[in-house]
């Protein structure tokens, strides 16, 4: 089974898209796939997400699984593919990325091609433009490593990992339905060509959050990483895409003794995250609670 994994965006989205590092932290949970038909014709199916489509169909997940086969070998033509998933769909956990690299790593497994990273990364970029316009490979560079990376959208991109100096754990809360990450792209765009003098700085403070946080994450120093999401949430309120519920849920995280809270990727509503330790956890837990559709605790490097 080829898998592929959710991610969730500790820091940096949105200015990444404008070239600044940012990190991402791979979930347990996941996409698997295999090839159910070597027929000539092109299905992908996912129940989880009822996807049910054919490679020439209109929708935009057969959009985007034309992209990506036309952005591989043409010796994985014909193929249909099942994916399995637990990961909800639209909520900023990385599904899309999650299912442009899995359905590139079983292609490529089935057909003996070796699935070098590349390549993999290059296809699901074809297939991320379909969903996202203008992606900048953070989802699924971290769907396709795992763990936390630090990352840089350039040619050829700059993948890393971040050691961490202790497990982290985080709450991840869906606060309302994820907003189209596309438009919201685009808006932040708007916004920093109409105030560029404003929005730059912002983009290149969020820079130094990220400088931060590589150290702090890597000295496992929990306040220091919660005040720097909070400082990041600050910034990504100053790009315009937070909601009053993703704030409201942050501040309700905070009051109830995380460490810090922010949004996580590309917001106009879906999730947002906040830091925990053992102690914490339960009443961050409880107060969130009431406010999400969906809550994982996740610990990461465990
Ligand atoms: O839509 P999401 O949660 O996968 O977030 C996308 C991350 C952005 O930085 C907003 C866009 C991008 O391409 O990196």
């Amino acid at each position: 089974m080829a898998t592929a994994c959710g991610k969730v965006l500790l820091f940096g989205e949105h200015a990444v898209v404008h070239g600044v590092e940012a990190i991402a932290a791979g979930l347990p949970d996941g996409v698997s796939g295999e090839v159910f038909a070597r027929d000539g014709a092109e299905r992908l199916v996912v129940d989880a997400w009822s996807i049910d489509c054919s490679a020439d169909d209109d929708s935009r997940p057969a959009r985007a699984f034309a992209a990506l086969l036309r952005a591989l070998p043409v010796a994985v033509r014909g193929r249909s593919v099942r994916l399995e998933t637990s990961l909800p769909a639209g909520a900023g956990l990385g599904s899309s990325a999650a299912m442009s690299v899995a359905i590139a790593r079983t292609l490529l497994a089935d057909a003996s091609i070796d699935a070098d990273e590349s390549l993999v990364f290059s296809a699901a970029m074809a297939a991320e433009s379909v969903f996202h316009g203008n992606p900048s490979g953070l989802d699924h560079a971290a769907a396709m490593r795992g763990g936390i990376i630090r990352y840089r959208r350039a040619t050829p991109p700059q993948i890393g990992s971040v050691t961490m100096g202790a497990p982290i754990r985080i709450l991840v809360a869906q606060v309302s339905p994820g907003a189209d990450t596309a438009r919201m792209v685009h808006g932040v765009r708007t916004r920093r060509d109409r105030e560029p003098r404003a929005i730059e700085p912002a983009l290149a403070a969020i820079g130094g959050v990220v400088a931060g946080a590589i150290e702090a994450i890597e000295k496992a120093d929990l306040r220091r990483i919660g005040e720097l999401m909070d400082i990041n949430h600050g910034l990504l309120m100053a790009l315009g895409v937070s909601t009053a519920e993703i704030d409201q849920c942050c501040h309700i995280a905070r009051s109830a003794g995380a460490f810090g809270a922010k949004l996580t990727g590309a917001g106009g509503g879906g999730c947002m995250i906040a830091l925990v330790d053992a102690q914490s956890v339960s009443t961050v837990t409880e107060a969130l609670r009431p406010h999400s559709l969906r809550l994982m605790d996740v610990t990461l490097g465990a």
